[in-house]
């Protein structure tokens, strides 16, 4: 006797805790054949101060105990529990009507060329056992390391997301992320033509790092301090001349390379601190615009699509503009994904991949040999 296989529901929750370490997104998906996935509810948890602290030392110290590494994921899982069952609760979901969850984790280290001719690694600090465990539902997790097993960057993995969302929209479609860092993908109207994307560099996470050193707070709310500053054009020049910046796709960056050591290694010491925001606001604009200005676009005018927490900085959204006088900006709101949960979204997508056996990375993007299914299944 024949017997039909279980459908699988169709609900999934991504989480995503970005490099910008202010929090964890929790987006609820459903996601059905043949349309687009949709956006069911949302809900944001703030990175504690406790937390915070204890993840930029896992980032940045070179002398980490395995206690402290222990103790930084148990803080991280459940923070990433509360998440979920608080984002389950408020919208009456039983956590059996979950398929999976997807679980990004939390970068601390990122290094695709290896460190120092050593193997190629990319660090997230995860514990889809114990996350599973404390939820009740399937953990889809470590989404990273097989493409990079295949000899890709490992990132960015948004693109194929970005794809799924608003690849069938008529014209040239471009997505921005403006998280810590600034990645780029590029949707082409041109049948057969791969999807590109890469990381351009830095955009909210040396703003945040340099306003954190002068100011009370996170980040520099709308960019006003950024705004009352004036670029220093030379300073610009010297940050921009990072062999980064010219590298061709593909590509992927993180705190390892841009960090405020490497900031103050460019400074003279004679520039006023509003002014050296400002110039790091308008370094974030001119890698993006370099990196768009790579892309054989054509004469038409394209749509850019704007997500991520830099969407909400004034200052960064009007130089953006500024830079880009051929480009309209469009915000993913108005299709259904607010830019705050698209990252999010992605890994409730990735999730759904894994479970239905189907490649979650784009080599033409990381540089991996082919398709991969991407992440292990952690059961409920
Ligand atoms: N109102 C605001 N004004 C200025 N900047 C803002 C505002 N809201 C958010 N941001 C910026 O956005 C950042 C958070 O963005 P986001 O969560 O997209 O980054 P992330 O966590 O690094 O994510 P990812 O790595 O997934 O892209 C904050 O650290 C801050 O710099
Ligand atoms: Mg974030």
């Amino acid at each position: 006797m024949k017997t039909s296989p279980l459908a699988l529901p169709t609900l999934y929750v991504g989480l995503m805790s970005g490099t910008s370490l202010d929090g964890i997104d929790a987006a609820l998906v459903e996601i059905t054949p043949h349309t687009p996935p949709t956006l069911i509810g949302t809900t944001a948890v703030a990175m504690p101060d406790a937390l915070h602290g204890q993840l930029l030392h896992l980032c940045h110290s070179s002398s980490v105990t395995f206690a402290e590494l222990a103790a930084a994921e148990d803080a991280f899982c459940r923070l990433q529990a509360r998440a979920v069952n608080t984002l389950l609760a408020e919208h009456g979901v039983a956590h059996h009507q979950i398929a999976a969850i997807g679980s990004h984790g939390q970068t601390i280290e990122h290094a695709p060329e290896g460190h120092q001719g050593g193997p190629r690694y990319t660090w997230q600090l995860d514990n889809p056992s114990l996350l599973a465990e404390l939820t009740g539902c399937a953990v889809v997790a470590d989404f990273r390391r097989r493409d990079l097993a295949a000899g890709g960057q490992a990132a960015p993995l948004a693109p194929a997301f970005h794809q799924a969302l608003f690849g069938a929209r008529a014209g040239e479609q471009l997505v921005l992320n403006l998280g810590g860092f600034a990645n780029l993908t590029w949707l082409s109207s041109q049948p057969g033509q791969a999807v590109v994307g890469f990381d351009t560099g830095p955009a909210n996470v040396l703003l945040d790092a340099w306003f954190g050193q002068h100011h009370v707070g996170r980040f520099d709310q709308q960019g006003a301090w950024a705004a009352s500053g004036c670029v220093d054009t030379a300073l610009l020049e010297r940050l921009l001349q990072e062999p980064f910046f010219q590298q061709p796709p593909p590509r992927s960056t993180g705190r390892e390379l841009f960090h405020l050591d490497w900031l103050q290694r460019h400074l003279t010491g004679h520039e006023a601190p509003c002014d050296i925001q400002a110039t790091l606001a308008e370094l974030t604009v001119a890698s993006i615009a370099q990196g768009i200005a790579q892309l054989p676009l054509g004469d038409q005018k394209a749509n850019l699509l704007v997500c991520g927490g830099g969407a909400h900085n004034d200052h960064l959204m009007e130089r953006l503009a500024a830079h880009l006088p051929h480009m309209a900006l469009v915000s993913p709101a108005t299709l259904g994904w607010p830019e705050d949960w698209i990252e999010a979204g992605a890994f409730a997508w990735l999730a759904h991949q894994r479970l239905h056996g189907l490649p979650g990375n784009l080599p033409s993007v990381t540089g991996a040999s082919g398709p991969r299914v991407l992440g292990g299944i952690y059961a409920a």
